[in-house]
């Protein structure tokens, strides 16, 4: 048995699979995400472990004594500090927390960051948070002996250790992501010692042993290993077996992830593309990345006053875009904008626009956004020609379809079944254990393929023009 843990920013996901990858349990425990000014987003690093506790103990009491290993999976870019003593400084700064938008810029500017990280140092990056701390919150810069990646402090929780893994490092700002290592050069920048680094592994690899404390606890076996994991979407990402090139998926989860694999490393920093180290030792892969895609949806639905479900249910077949853009930019936004201040609109409201059309518009918004992250990593010569779809959006007949006519490409659904992060998560702990390589990440049957509706292909492409316009012209005003 393997143990998959995802560390979501909406709820932590345990998933237990049989040595055949068969799904035998899964629970969830929700989390909260506290916004205390705008911009902000953060988290207690004790509601992980609290929500990990709830859900690795609502797994059968059999099924945990015959885990051989574990896989972590998690949100990325998170701010984790700590102390000497490993006690929490503050709590973690989150992916889509951007109120290092100075900081980043600052970063950025130095080109060093962009040559040897391959990326553009965004706000949500771990980086600039440092020096966001360090000049409002100097007492707790002073103390800082270790800085952990979300899914890293639950590693820390359940074996003692303090290691990273090279997908989830890529997201600092502090790795050289072409020869996976800690940039030394980089650290200083911002005023780190390399010893505030974890060790890194590669995802497949083993990290370290469950603490007997915690093996007694839940009534695991001896000899439990953690595997090193992934950040989030490189675990998706081996979840639905998308390890090589010309494999790519879409991520409708609280984010929107673009994600195509790479066999080489091939970073085009300026594009607002990430181009990050896959979870499997000599692969990478490029990903745009849109701060609000289920998140703009459920934020539009306590508007309306309505359960998402109802909103995208009364929506009957795939409609032509009308008049009315919804631009998602509720908290900034990443690929292709890279704008920490840009904030969301509906444009082209009229008497016409009812609950329907809103929510057309809102699912349209999102839709065009990626279709914007499609486009970036184009121009990075990355081709896009099917794509999966994975996430709590992904329930959504609509949207799917107007992802395939937006985008001209045929989108498929897996079978029933959890394929995300804590599924890639629980098959790299098979691959720590047992050697195994890639090809045990398969991907999963499709169940159904949404292919363009030729008809409408003008009329999308007539609103992503719409929906670049207001953009343009919301740009500045916030
Ligand atoms: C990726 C990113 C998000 C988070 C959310 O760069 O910021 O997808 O990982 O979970």
């Amino acid at each position: 048995m393997y143990l998959g843990l995802d560390l979501g920013t909406s709820g932590l996901k345990a998933i237990l699979i049989d040595n055949d990858q068969a799904v035998v349990a899964e629970a969830t425990a929700p989390l909260s995400v506290s916004r205390p000014q705008d911009g902000w987003s953060e988290q207690s690093p004790a509601d992980w472990i609290a929500a990990a506790e709830a859900a690795i103990g609502a797994l059968p009491a059999e099924g945990r004594a015959a885990i051989r290993g574990i896989g972590l999976s998690g949100q990325m870019h998170g701010a984790t500090l700590l102390d000497t003593a490993d006690d929490v400084l503050r709590p973690c700064i989150l992916w889509n927390d951007t109120r290092a938008h100075a900081e980043a810029a600052m970063l950025d500017a130095d080109p060093r960051f962009r040559a040897i990280t391959g990326n553009t140092v965004f706000p949500g990056f771990t980086a600039p948070k440092l020096l966001w701390v360090k000049a409002h919150e100097s007492q707790v810069f002073a103390r800082v002996a270790k800085v952990l990646l979300p899914k890293d402090y639950l590693r820390l929780w359940l074996t003692g250790e303090h290691v990273a893994e090279m997908s989830d490092a890529a997201g600092t700002g502090w790795l050289d992501t072409g020869r996976r290592l800690w940039a030394e050069e980089l650290l200083a920048t911002t005023f780190l010692p390399p010893e505030a680094m974890p060790r890194l592994v590669e995802g497949s690899e083993v990290s370290a042993q469950v603490r007997p404390e915690i093996a007694a606890r839940f009534g695991f076996g001896r000899n439990v290993v953690v595997a090193g994991g992934a950040g989030d979407n490189a675990a998706a990402a081996i979840g639905v077996g998308v390890v090589s090139s010309g494999q790519a998926f879409v991520s409708l989860g609280t984010s929107g992830v673009l994600f195509a694999a790479n066999d080489g490393y091939r970073p085009d920093p300026a594009t607002a593309v990430h181009t990050f180290c896959h979870a499997l030792p000599d692969r990478w892969h490029q990903m745009g990345v849109i701060l609000a895609a289920t998140d703009a949806l459920n934020w539009y639905a306590r508007l309306a006053g309505a359960e998402v479900a109802t909103l995208t249910g009364a929506l009957g077949a795939l409609e032509p875009p009308g008049k009315t853009r919804f631009l998602p930019y509720l908290g900034g936004e990443r690929t292709p904008l890279n704008d920490a201040a840009i904030r969301g609109a509906f444009v082209g409201l009229e008497h016409a626009t009812d609950r329907e059309a809103a929510t057309r518009a809102v699912l349209e918004g999102v839709t065009f956004a990626i279709r914007d992250c499609r486009d970036a990593l184009a121009a990075t010569g990355t081709r896009i020609d099917r794509l999966v779809a994975v996430g709590g959006g992904s329930r959504s007949d609509y949207w799917l379809s107007a992802i395939a006519t937006a985008l001209a490409t045929p989108v498929s659904v897996p079978v029933a079944g959890d394929f995300g992060g804590a599924f890639g998560a629980a098959r790299l702990a098979i691959m720590a254990v047992t050697g195994a390589g890639a090809g045990i990440a398969t991907p999963p049957a499709t169940a159904r393929t949404f292919e363009p509706q030729t008809r409408l292909i003008a009329a999308f492409d007539d609103g992503f023009a719409r929906y670049r316009a207001a953009q343009s012209a919301i740009a500045g005003l916030t």
